[in-house]
């Protein structure tokens, strides 16, 4: 739960390494990290443009609801449901989606990735 977390007084959560970011590709911060706007984990991809500063995206498609997956070949996330497709940075690519997946503020610390939610 969110409140096993520290939150620090900026408001920021520290959801992983930038190194681990490197060998996964992606963190699933399923490890108690939910999202405390909906409860819903938050995915933290690498930036392809700009590998210091990763992206912090909520996967919760906004087409209907369902849960996207990354998949980090091609640097986009794809709703199982109806096939919408985003880029790293939440943004689509393919609708049927309308609007873009909701992101975080994220800073890195010390090789340490903070989001603030
Ligand atoms: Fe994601 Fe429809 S719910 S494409």
């Amino acid at each position: 739960p969110l409140a096993s977390k520290a939150i620090r007084p900026d408001g920021y959560i520290s959801v992983g390494k930038i190194k681990d970011l490197s060998t996964q590709g992606a963190i699933a911060s399923n490890g108690g990290v939910a999202s405390p706007v909906d409860g819903l984990n938050t995915i933290i991809v690498k930036n392809p443009q700009d590998p210091k500063t990763p992206f912090a995206v909520n996967p919760k498609c906004t087409h209907q609801g369902c849960v996207v997956e990354w998949h980090g070949d091609k640097n986009v996330f794809i709703c199982p449901c109806h096939g919408a497709e985003f880029d790293a940075s939440g943004s689509v690519v393919r609708g049927p989606a309308g609007k873009p997946l909701q992101t975080y503020a994220v800073k890195v610390e010390e090789g340490s990735i903070l989001i603030k939610a």
